[in-house]
């Protein structure tokens, strides 16, 4: 899938999308190179876990090539880690965005794929993130912590669990009687859907330097 700024005769960034379930980011994403709110980006591909992830549907709809590896079809982490790499590369990507991506990713592949592979994540990192701050289980914690600010982080993916250089943050009021289903959904209409797209229209663009752990934002 192209957009019409192609036409200036630029080479698009190719982009291959990681997800695992409902794939509303994914959604933002494709809407967003629909309506030139990224530009200079071809979705090349779309790589699921689950077979059975809603986010493949989105992919076909939009006839983008998409396929499922599961951890499940391999006898060992070690066999589907090789297949995952092999797939990934098979797209050969210019950069891998993890769109609630919700496997370990393997430290060869993040080595192979450093400063060209980001995610999005439910929070304002550093707060509620890590191991076992995933989907749901982040709202629950917020709510439960009692903060009245949440939010969603793009960042560059490191060795790390969320560690890696943060692009972009945007943040989130949480509301009285939010329940995390609530809190989710508000996270993702005015954080997540915005800057994931946002993220990958800079990179795109050029507009992102990293160094030293940091990213610095191009005007
Ligand atoms: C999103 O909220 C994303 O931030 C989160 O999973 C959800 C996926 O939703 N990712 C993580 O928690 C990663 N640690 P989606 O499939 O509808 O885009």
């Amino acid at each position: 899938m192209l957009n019409s700024t192609d036409a200036a005769g630029r080479k698009p960034l190719r982009v291959l999308v990681m997800v695992s379930g409902g794939g509303t980011n994914l959604q933002a994403i494709i809407d967003s190179v629909g309506d030139g709110r990224i530009t200079n980006t071809q979705l090349v591909g779309v790589i699921s876990n689950n077979k059975n992830a809603y986010a493949l549907e989105r992919a076909k709809e939009h006839g983008i090539p998409s396929m499922c590896v599961s951890p499940k079809d391999y006898e060992t982490r070690e066999i589907f880690n090789t297949k995952l790499l092999e797939a990934v590369d098979g797209f050969a990507p210019d950069l891998v965005v993890l769109a609630g991506f919700l496997v370990v990713i393997p430290p060869e592949m993040i080595r192979r794929y450093e400063d060209r592979m980001i995610n999005i994540h439910p929070s304002l990192i550093p707060s509620f993130c890590g191991k076992g701050y995933y989907g749901l289980k982040v709202h629950e914690a917020a709510l439960k912590r009692g903060v009245k600010v949440v939010g969603a982080t793009v960042h560059f993916v490191d060795e790390g669990t969320d560690t890696g250089p943060i692009i972009l943050q945007k943040a989130v009021e949480v509301q009285q009687g939010d329940t995390p289903e609530v809190l989710q959904r508000r996270v993702m209409e005015q954080a997540e859907w915005m800057i994931l797209p946002r993220a990958i229209d800079l990179i795109a663009n050029g507009k992102v330097r990293v160094a030293g752990g940091r990213t610095e934002i191009l005007p």
